[in-house]
């Protein structure tokens, strides 16, 4: 069966739904294809923080209501280290801006929720989804849903469907550059049942290693160790991932971690991974199809929400003004922030976590990064700008 409309969007991750919200405001039609269930989309657990900019337009567009009422606002966040807490006060450096702890999973349903009260078209567990003809005028991916063999013919192609997805596969080789570094380490994410251990995030630098204490509900705490990216998580008893945590946040001033039942373990690997450009003919990549960050500086869920606003209005002066400038300039338009990204997730990562073949001196190094960034206001300055997020056409 054969099917058309303007943009076809892989994947219905916060890109690719955004992008059909924004391009929906503007009256043009799209239809998202996801490979997984609604279910799953809307329960797998991921990002936490929201940069002021994210939080904006969410409530710009109508779609901020639940976060405003469940989700929280965080004017500080904590760098801690030999022992001590230091506060970075955000808002007093970033002119009242903030971030907030909503999770990606509630983004997810929000986003879900609003676009198909709009009526529009979301596929669920599509299969063998293939993009062609990418360098024409009227590009086309095929897929089948449910036991049927479609094809969507679209005007352009939005590749949101992450860094295991197949759109970024379809450029060859010799229309694209890839920039990759990984890290020596993971980080063992976990959900546990218990309030909340501080009312802002902790960012914890110790000898054993990165530790960070997040939040989700009033109920809930999300914690992050790190750790052997190879480690299988079953050699992590609840008592040793407790054990380690208040191991790595202990202070002088003798502050508890709350404890309760872990619900949920994991380990996710590390890495920082561009491609450019980010388009090729009429297939443009969003999120994390065409970049990951390590998760240490917040930004990826973020990132995905800045390309899908350039490339929603790009899309939108092309289809009122047939102007093309703006789709010519998505891909570096987008890159000078995802390059900004990938320069304060490295910095975060290398100042907070233990290298395994680190010696004294790179220890020092960190040491000497963390006072400074605690003690001097440029310094903090600078974190708080990038941790809030820079201004979309900054
Ligand atoms: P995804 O969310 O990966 O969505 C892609 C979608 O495409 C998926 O639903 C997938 O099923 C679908 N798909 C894949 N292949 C296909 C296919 N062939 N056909 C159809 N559909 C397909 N970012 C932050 O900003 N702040 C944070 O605090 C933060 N913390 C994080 C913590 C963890 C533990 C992790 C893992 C990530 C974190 N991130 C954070 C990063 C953030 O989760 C991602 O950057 C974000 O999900 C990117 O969104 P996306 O829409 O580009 O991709
Ligand atoms: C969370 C994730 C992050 O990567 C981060 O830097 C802070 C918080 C979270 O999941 O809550």
């Amino acid at each position: 069966m054969n099917i058309r409309t303007r943009v076809g969007i892989i994947g219905a991750g916060p890109a690719g739904l955004l992008l059909s919200l924004l391009l929906a405001m503007e009256g043009i039609d799209s239809i998202v294809l996801e490979s997984r269930s609604r279910e799953e989309i809307e329960t797998t657990i991921r990002a936490g923080v929201l940069e002021q900019g994210t939080v904006d337009l969410m409530t710009g567009m109508g779609l901020g209501e639940r976060m405003q009422r469940e989700g929280a606002a965080h004017h500080g966040i904590e760098l801690r280290f030999d022992g001590s807490g230091h506060r970075i006060p955000l808002s007093e450096l970033t002119n009242g801006r903030a971030i907030t702890v909503y999770p990606q999973h509630e983004v997810v349903k929000d986003f879900v929720a609003a676009r198909l009260k709009q009526g529009g078209s979301i596929l669920f567990n599509v299969k063998d989804v293939q993009v062609s003809d990418v360098s024409s005028s009227q590009p086309h991916i095929r897929f089948v849903h449910k036991q049927e063999q479609m094809e969507l013919q679209c005007d352009f192609i939005a590749g949101c469907d992450g860094f295991h997805g197949v759109a970024r596969s379809s450029i060859p080789a010799s229309g694209q550059t890839v920039f990759t570094r990984s890290y020596p380490f993971g980080w063992l994410g976990i959900l546990m049942q218990a309030p909340p251990s501080a009312n802002e995030l902790i960012y914890a630098y110790s000898e054993r290693g990165f530790a960070l204490v997040s939040t989700r509900s009033p109920e809930l705490q999300r914690l992050y160790l790190q750790c052997d990216p190879q480690d299988d998580i079953a050699n992590w008893s609840d008592a040793l991932i407790l054990e380690e945590l208040q191991v790595r946040l202990a202070t002088r001033d003798n502050w508890q971690l709350l404890v309760g039942p872990i619900i949920q373990k994991s380990i996710l690997a590390m890495r920082s991974f561009v491609i450019e450009p980010m388009q090729y003919g009429r297939l443009f990549l969003a999120g994390d199809a065409a970049h990951i960050v390590p998760p240490t500086g917040a930004k990826g869920l973020n990132l995905a929400v800045a390309d899908v606003r350039h490339l929603a209005r790009a899309l939108t002066l092309f289809y009122k003004e047939n102007r093309t400038d703006l789709l010519e300039a998505y891909s570096n338009t987008c890159l000078r922030r995802v390059w900004r990204a990938e320069h304060f997730s490295w910095w975060m990562t290398s100042m907070l976590h233990r290298f395994p073949d680190d010696d004294a001196f790179g220890q020092r190094m960190q040491r000497a990064q963390l006072d400074y960034t605690v003690s001097s206001r440029a310094a903090a300055t600078s974190l708080a700008e990038n941790y809030v997020g820079l201004p979309i056409d900054w």
